[in-house]
This record gives C-alpha cells, sequence and structure tokens, in this order.
C-alpha cells in the first residue's frame, strides 16, 4: 500500500487530535499531517462530552481565579506553569472554536453565556446546550476537512508503535475494512487516543476507552504518570453509567438523599452541590454506610432533583438529560428526580509529556486525556478537559510539526522489518491455531473490571491494591492464552477487543501499582489507611515505567512544579 509520506502522525480522532492536526497544518505550509482514528472521528468520545468547557471570557473573571480554582482542585499537584499556560491560552481557543462554527448558546444581550461548574469560584464554562462536545468536535471537524494536508485514516487500528534506535519512526496499524497490517511512516507521533475508563465495570466512557494511546507509549519505554488519580463523576445512571451532565448542577440542580436532605451541607457547606467531583463521590460513599441512599434494583442511589428549574430552563439549557433520562430511565425530570451516583469518568493520569505534549521518547507526543500534562494533579474540575484538549493539542501540534521539520525521513527497510515483526507478534499470539488458547476476551475483561472496582474504587487501602496487583498479574498470565475464532483481518471486531484487552490490562498495571505506593490522600486518591495528604513525600507526580521482562513496574517521583501558589489546606 503506498502511504503518502506523513511529517506528523496523530493517533486520535477527537478534539486533541483535531486540534493538533489543524495547528500542526497551520503552523507550517509544508506539513503533511496523517489522522488515524479506530472510528470515525466524530465518534470519538468528545462527541458524548455535555457540560462545557472552561476559560475565562468575562471582565468580573481572571486568569489568576482560574488559575488557583484549577491548582486548589488538583489538591495543589498541578504544574502550575502548565496551568497558567492553560488559563492564558484558552479564552484563545474557545473565541477562534467560535469562529471555527461552534455555536456557544449566548445571553439574550448577545454575550456567550457562561454557567457554574464544580470548584470553579464563579461562571467561566462556556457550553452549547448540554451537547457541547457534539458541537465542539463538530467545529473541528469540518475545519480540518478545509485542510488537503490533512490525510484521514478512518477504521485504522495502531496496534504499536515503531521505534527505529530509540526514535518513533511511525506506527503499525490495521486497515479494519480492508485487512492488513501496514507501517505509516512519520517523522512524529503525536497520541490523542483518549482515556483508558473502560478498565472499570461501570464508566461513563464509550467503549473505544481502552487506554491504547497510553499502553502503546507504555511499551515504547515512556513512563506514565499520576495513573493513580481516577476521577469518579458524582453523577451517572444506574446501571449504564450515562453521564447526567455537572451543568444540572451549575443551572440549580439538588443532590437528595433518601431522607430528603441536600446531605452535601455536611460535606462541603460552601459549595454544596457545586463542589469538586471527588469530595462529591466520597460524599455517597458516606452516606450509603450511613444507610441514606435508595436502593434500587440496579443498586443503591441518590436523587439528582431539578424539578424546581421548570420546564423551559431544562429544555432549553439541559434537553440532553432530559432525552437521556426519558429513554433510558423511563422518568421525565421536569416532574421526577433522576437516580444517580459516582460513576468513573476520567483519568487524571496518562503518558508523561511536557508543557508542548513531547514525551521523554524521541519523537513521540501526546495530548488530551491520553496525556498527562500536569494540569489535573490529582482531581480534574469539570469543563477544564474539553478545553484541554484544544490547548495542549494545539501545542503538541506545533510542537511535534517543528520536530519533524528537523528530522531525516524513517528508514523504509527498517520500517518494513518492524511491522513484519509486529505482523508476527498478532499472528503468532492472538490469532494463533494452538489448543492451549483456552482464555476468552471477555472473560478476562470482566474479571479485570472486577478487580479494578473492588481494588481501586473511590475508597483503597494497600490490603486491597495488593490484591488487585496480584489479580493483575494473574490476568496478564491469562492474556498469554487467549483465543479467538474469527482468524480474518477485516472488520475483525473479536481481534481488535483482543488487542484492546492488552493495552487495558497495561493501564491497570500501572494504575494498581503506583495507588499502592502512594501511601497518602489526595485528591481523587482516598486511602482510608493513609487519611491525610503528605506533601512531605508525596508532592510529587508518580511514574510508572514498564518492566520489558513482564515484572512489577517500577515507580519513581518527580516533584510538581510550583511557581505562585504554596500548598494549603483544601478546604471547601
Ligand atoms: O458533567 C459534565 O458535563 C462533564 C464535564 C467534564 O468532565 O468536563
Amino acid at each position: 500500500m503506498n502511504t503518502p509520506s506523513l511529517d506528523v502522525l496523530i493517533i486520535g480522532g477527537g478534539a486533541a487530535g483535531l486540534r493538533a492536526a489543524i495547528a500542526a497544518v497551520e503552523a507550517d505550509p509544508d506539513i503533511h499531517v496523517g489522522l488515524v482514528s479506530k472510528v470515525y472521528p466524530m465518534r470519538s468520545h468528545t462527541v458524548s462530552a455535555e457540560g462545557g468547557s472552561a476559560a475565562v471570557v468575562r471582565d468580573e473573571d481572571s486568569l489568576d481565579s482560574h488559575a488557583f480554582d484549577t491548582i486548589k482542585g488538583s489538591d495543589f499537584l498541578a504544574d502550575q506553569d502548565v496551568v497558567e499556560a492553560f488559563v492564558n491560552e484558552a479564552p484563545g481557543e474557545l473565541i477562534q472554536l467560535e469562529h471555527w462554527g461552534c455555536p456557544w448558546s449566548r445571553d439574550p444581550d448577545g454575550r456567550v453565556s457562561v454557567r457554574a461548574f464544580g470548584g470553579m469560584s464563579t461562571k467561566r464554562t462556556l457550553y452549547a446546550a448540554d451537547k457541547t462536545g457534539f458541537h465542539m468536535l463538530h467545529a473541528l471537524f469540518q475545519t480540518s476537512l478545509k485542510h488537503s494536508r490533512i490525510h484521514r485514516y478512518d477504521e485504522w487500528y495502531v496496534t504499536s508503535l515503531l521505534v527505529d534506535e530509540g526514535r518513533v519512526c511511525g506506527v503499525a496499524a490495521l486497515n479494519l475494512h480492508q485487512g492488513g497490517l501496514h507501517a505509516l511512516p512519520a517523522r512524529a507521533v503525536i497520541l490523542c487516543t483518549g482515556g483508558g475508563g473502560r478498565v472499570f465495570p461501570f464508566t461513563t466512557n464509550a467503549a473505544i476507552k481502552t487506554g491504547d494511546g497510553m499502553s502503546m507509549a507504555y511499551r515504547a519505554g515512556c513512563p506514565l504518570k499520576d495513573m493513580e488519580f481516577v476521577q469518579y463523576h458524582p453523577t451517572g445512571l444506574p446501571v449504564t453509567g450515562i453521564l447526567m451532565t455537572e451543568a444540572s448542577r451549575g443551572e440549580g440542580g439538588y443532590l437528595v438523599n433518601s431522607e430528603g436532605d441536600r446531605y452535601l451541607s455536611e460535606y462541603v457547606p460552601g459549595k454544596m452541590e457545586l463542589g469538586p467531583r471527588d469530595i462529591l463521590s466520597r460524599a455517597f460513599v458516606h452516606e450509603m454506610r450511613a444507610g441514606r441512599v435508595f436502593e434500587g434494583e440496579h443498586g443503591q442511589y441518590v436523587h439528582l432533583d431539578l424539578r424546581h428549574l421548570g420546564e423551559k430552563a431544562i429544555d432549553e439549557k439541559l434537553p440532553f438529560v432530559r432525552e437521556l433520562t426519558r429513554n433510558y430511565v423511563g422518568i421525565d425530570p421536569v416532574h421526577e428526580p433522576i437516580p444517580v451516583r459516582p460513576v468513573v469518568h476520567y483519568m487524571m493520569g496518562g503518558v508523561h509529556t511536557d508543557i508542548d505534549g513531547a514525551t521523554p521518547v524521541a519523537g513521540l507526543y501526546a495530548a488530551g486525556e491520553t496525556a498527562c500534562v500536569s494540569l489535573n494533579g490529582a482531581n480534574r474540575l469539570g469543563s477544564n478537559s474539553l478545553t484541554e484538549c484544544l490547548v495542549f493539542g494545539a501545542r503538541a501540534g506545533r510542537a511535534a510539526g517543528r520536530s519533524a521539520s528537523e528530522r531525516d525521513s524513517p528508514r523504509s527497510g527498517v520500517l518494513e522489518a518492524l511491522v513484519r515483526d509486529e505482523e508476527e507478534r498478532i499472528r503468532s499470539t492472538l490469532l494463533g491455531e494452538d489448543e492451549g488458547r483456552t482464555e476468552r476476551v471477555s472473560q478476562i475483561r470482566t474479571d479485570l473490571q472486577g478487580a479494578m472496582e473492588s481494588g481501586a474504587g473511590i475508597y483503597r487501602t494497600a490490603e486491597e491494591l495488593t490484591i488487585a496487583c496480584e489479580q493483575i498479574r494473574a490476568l496478564k498470565e491469562r492474556y498469554q492464552r487467549v483465543g479467538i475464532d474469527d482468524h480474518s483481518l477485516v472488520f475483525n471486531t473479536q481481534l481488535t477487543t483482543a488487542l484492546e484487552l492488552g493495552c487495558m490490562l497495561d493501564v491497570a498495571e500501572s494504575l494498581a501499582h503506583s495507588a499502592l505506593l502512594r501511601e497518602e490522600s489526595r485528591g481523587s486518591h482516598a486511602r482510608s489507611d493513609h487519611e491525610a495528604r503528605d506533601d512531605g513525600r508525596f508532592l510529587s507526580h508518580s511514574l510508572a515505567i514498564r518492566d520489558p521482562d513482564g515484572e512489577d513496574p517500577r515507580i519513581e517521583y518527580l516533584p510538581a512544579t510550583i511557581t505562585r501558589w504554596q500548598p494549603e489546606e483544601r478546604k471547601y
């Protein structure tokens, strides 16, 4: 197959990937960019983002306030130079997105509307009703279509990075609709593959969020940073995990327990429903332990009550919430409260990058949820992540473009050999015919999700995490014996889910080991056996480094960057 010679290859067609692609071609008139996505870009998980995207756009707001809210929300683990760059560049990105066609909701006076969001001290979240991700993705996608130097590989699945003498020189990718594993050569590669929330059983994350980019980087020797920090969103629908956007509370919705109390007055009296997600999710666990939650067919829950907002406001600001609750719970939030419970939503950790998305592996960049640029520390504030995709997607696109123009083309003979090795790896393992391949993908995945939920959930202890680490090790061994029935290469979903499971195991391993060694509670990482935050030992990012021989990962630490805001007790 002939592929154009690519300067930058981006894996992932969501907000970060599209923004990176546009930035790279806009920065250099000679650059050719490849955009590979395992789904059609408009089906990327960005499409399901609901509540909004944060930036300072009002005179009464300030960049310092946005920065401090983000740093406090992160429980002081965010790198403050990164936060400062983020808040500075956020307004420009969101205004530009409007120029590209994003229909931000507006106030009657014509200004772009802003709404309240958890942990933010003022209204600064721009939105498009409660379908913000859809509209942002659409604006980015249609803008990318203007650029003939962005070459798309829709429905291609990248199985590995190709590394020549320590430098990433392209990827091996399955063409899902035509079959065949191909080398896609590039001078620089940017991972924008989203998070890996699917390692947990109950999540808002789409089925495609299996941590592929994190795993590829980890296997190529790049550390995964701060993997222990997993965000539970306080309001998901029971069973499906469908997100009931924080905008519901931003617009004035209440959380109410089975005794009819707005119970958050006990936990975050200064913020109530607009407290940060880690604290609200823990509050649910306390209410559960105190027996003040509802018992339902599908587990325990509290009520998200929007009735007092009225039908007009719900239809105008939260139409998707109404649509989703009608379709998936059979209730109308205009007349009935919505059952909700905490649900895995986001990974603060990811591929270790610098402020421009560069990883320690030459030629490799990352942006968006798959990356950990250290904006979010131990807990992300809602509505910062869509903006993060834009700000750091653009930075990574420009930086990768610059570095590509300084590099030689990949060596073609080497690439062919590397892709043949990768093909052999897949043929001799997952596509292997030997009778010992009796393990099933679905069973290992279910067992993995169970191990993660019981070992690395909202509250964790050393004992539970040790068991989770042992279970993951055993599951990795079982994965060596996984077999699939479909041995074709065309739309072989059995094969892709098996490959994804390998990535999930890497994500789970790095997460559980990082969590075990962090003997403190900070942000989303709540250790029942180490309840206090310990800045003396842990005002640092964890770096999980894969052991090439299959032993447990090594965990190192990197101090967090403090510029202007000294750590203090986090109280709301
Ligand atoms: O609740 C929400 O709409 C989620 C937003 C976010 O995670 O940033």
